[in-house]
Parts: C-alpha cells; sequence; structure tokens
C-alpha cells in the first residue's frame, strides 16, 4: 500500500515516535510504501511531502517535537480544501492516511472520513482531553515536567515564605493540573471544570498560613475560569484559527491573591516548556503501540477509526465518536486532589 502520514495542531512530544513506528511496521512487515505531508494538512492540500523509510527515520524515537512539521490549517477552511485532498491522493496514488492529531486535526479527520477518504486517526496532545481513549501520549511528558517545575518551586518558597502560583496548560481541561498538583503536592489546584472562586481560596491560603509559617503552592490550569463575577477578567484575545488565545489567569490568580491575603506571591507561567523535549518512556511506549496499531487499521480497511487506549489495551473506537466530547478530569481523582487542598 502506500500510505501518508500528518502531524496536525500544536506538537507533542512522542509524534516522532508514531512516524517510526508506522514506517517500521508498514516497510517491514507489509512491505508499504510511506510518505509524510508537510505541516499537517497544509501539506496534502498542496501536494507537499516527503519520502519516509527506516533509514531515515534512525535516531527520531526520542526525539521531541515532529519532523514533518505541523500546522492548524484544515481543508474545510477552505471552498476547494477537500478537493485538493483528494487530488494529491489520487495523483500520489494513495490508499490512505494516518491523521495524528489532537481534537481539531481529528474532527476534521472525520469529516472527511464522512466525505468518503480513507483515513485513520492516532490522538494526540498533552492535555489528554480526547475522548474515550484514557491516554493521549504527551500528557505522561508534560506531567513530569510539571511535577519537576512544582519541585524546585517548593524550595524557593518555602526559602522565602511565598505564595507560588504555576499555571500549566491544559485549554479546556484540567488533567496537567490535576496531576501534577497531586504529584507535587500542590496547596490548592484549580481547572476549568469547576469554577473558583477567589475569596474561598484565599481564605483557604489564610487559614493554612495561620497554622504556621508555610509556603503554598496553587496550579492553576490556563483555562480555569473564576466564578462569574468574582474577578474582573480581560476581554478574550483569539489566534488567527479562531482559537481563544490563553495564558494570563495565573498572574490574575496571584495579583488577586496578593492583594487580599497580603502574602508575597510570585507566578510561574510554564507555557510551551512543557510541550517541548523528548518523551517519557512511557509515552515512547504508547506512540510506538499506536503507531503500530495505525497501520495495522490501514491495512485492515479500518477507515474512520482511531486507535485508543482503554483498560491497558490499545482498541479502535470510531474517530467520530472520540471528537463528539472533550474528557473532562475524573471525578474520582478530582476529590483525592481536593482532599490535599490548603
Ligand atoms: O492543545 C494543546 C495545547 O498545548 C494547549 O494546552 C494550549 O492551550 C495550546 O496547545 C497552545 O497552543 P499554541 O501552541 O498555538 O500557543
Amino acid at each position: 500500500m502506500r500510505v501518508g502520514i500528518l502531524t496536525g495542531g500544536g506538537d507533542c512530544p512522542g509524534l516522532n515516535a508514531v512516524i517510526r513506528a508506522i514506517v517500521r511496521k508498514g516497510e517491514r512487515h507489509y512491505g508499504d510504501e510511506l510518505l509524510g505531508f508537510i505541516d499537517g494538512w497544509r501539506g496534502v492540500m498542496d501536494g507537499e511531502f516527503m519520502e519516509l523509510d527506516v533509514e531515515g527515520l534512525r535516531g527520531t524515537l526520542p526525539r521531541g517535537g515532529t519532523i514533518l512539521g505541523t500546522s492548524r490549517i484544515q481543508p474545510y477552511m477552505f471552498p476547494d480544501g477537500v478537493e485538493r485532498i483528494r487530488a494529491t491522493i489520487e495523483r500520489e496514488q494513495l490508499d490512505a492516511i494516518v491523521a495524528i492529531g489532537g481534537e481539531g486535526t481529528l474532527s476534521c479527520t472525520a469529516e472527511l472520513h464522512r466525505d468518503g477518504l480513507p483515513v485513520i486517526g492516532v490522538p494526540k496532545t498533552i492535555d489528554n482531553d480526547i475522548g474515550i481513549t484514557e491516554r493521549t501520549f504527551g500528557f505522561d511528558t508534560a506531567v513530569s515536567i510539571a511535577t519537576e517545575a512544582i519541585d524546585r518551586l517548593h524550595t524557593t518558597a518555602e526559602s522565602h515564605n511565598r505564595v507560588m502560583v504555576i499555571e500549566v496548560m491544559g485549554r479546556h481541561v484540567g488533567h496537567i493540573a490535576t496531576w501534577s498538583g497531586i504529584a507535587g503536592g500542590a496547596t490548592m489546584t484549580l481547572i476549568p471544570e469547576e469554577a473558583f472562586d477567589i475569596e474561598d481560596v484565599c481564605a483557604a491560603l489564610a487559614r493554612r498560613h495561620e497554622r504556621g509559617k508555610y509556603a503554598s503552592i496553587v496550579v492553576v490550569a490556563e483555562g480555569a475560569k473564576p466564578v462569574p463575577g468574582t474577578i474582573e477578567i480581560p476581554a478574550d484575545e483569539y489566534d488567527q484559527y479562531g482559537h481563544i488565545r490563553l495564558g494570563g489567569i495565573g498572574n490574575l490568580v496571584a495579583s488577586e491573591i496578593e492583594h487580599r491575603t497580603g502574602f508575597e506571591t510570585r507566578v510561574t507561567v510554564l507555557g510551551h516548556v512543557q510541550r517541548g523535549g523528548s518523551p517519557t518512556p512511557f509515552d515512547r511506549v504508547l506512540s510506538t503501540w499506536y503507531g503500530v496499531a495505525a497501520i495495522d487499521a490501514v491495512h485492515d480497511e479500518a477507515w474512520g477509526q482511531m486507535v485508543a487506549y482503554v483498560a491497558d489495551e490499545v482498541i479502535r473506537v470510531p474517530i467520530a465518536d472520540a471528537v463528539a466530547e472533550l474528557k473532562p478530569v475524573n471525578p474520582q481523582l478530582w476529590s483525592v486532589a481536593r482532599e490535599f487542598f490548603a
């Protein structure tokens, strides 16, 4: 078979490991020819790609980012987008395209399947918010980086008796915040799933500090929202694809804490550090598992399916079902996190 691969949306540690695994099993086991499109669906529309083979992918397993490049450009943004995809598939005599992406890329892939194209999905995102699958690769790496940052903030916070606010990624859901908050022993964690009342946050910190000379760590997911009317938030800004540009809630929370409690407070916005660099062993394994499962799905012509990690197995589920709803933080785990607040 001739199989195209693309990576779309924000990059994520483990993308190269997925590409490597697809190429390895595709070439060595099935005798496939593989090509990688540049910058996600943009490269498919423009017919821009590179040939991929096992030799050329040596050394990519631990490498962060994506050797193919990525973008948030999608065919449905253009009147002739789908026709351009069909033309590339025909011209390059492709039997399938494997799209590795998050919510945006996979939603578009599900639509292309409805439009009759031979596509397979692989879920990626450090946010871990894709439905059905219990894990997306990149999440474990992001949690490790955030946890290490929290560990480091503890020692400087303790030396100065300060409140440290750390803003982590998590656009719509607070998986990274919840996991790193528990792993790092946060005093409090704020996530998008539950609006926070800044008065309650400050009162809890004050109670804790009354019990002794304590430092505190407050983990804030970038998409966390205050209870309406409690804090004035600046108007949303949007990027060129219509996504809200997040970042800023950490600074807001820190200044409210300092203002309302008088505790000296500092902010760390972890940002894209969480998405860069080498994947953890877990993410390397999951990415490799997904890649092998994806090329098997191609050979079974399981069009419109996404590989998913469920109950310690990689299975196939319809992409459309996986993107129907974002996966929130497990309520049981959230109640574990709450046990340790303040
Ligand atoms: O969706 C993954 C993600 O890392 C989010 O957590 C974050 O809000 C967003 O991407 C950042 O996007 P960009 O790289 O375009 O700033």
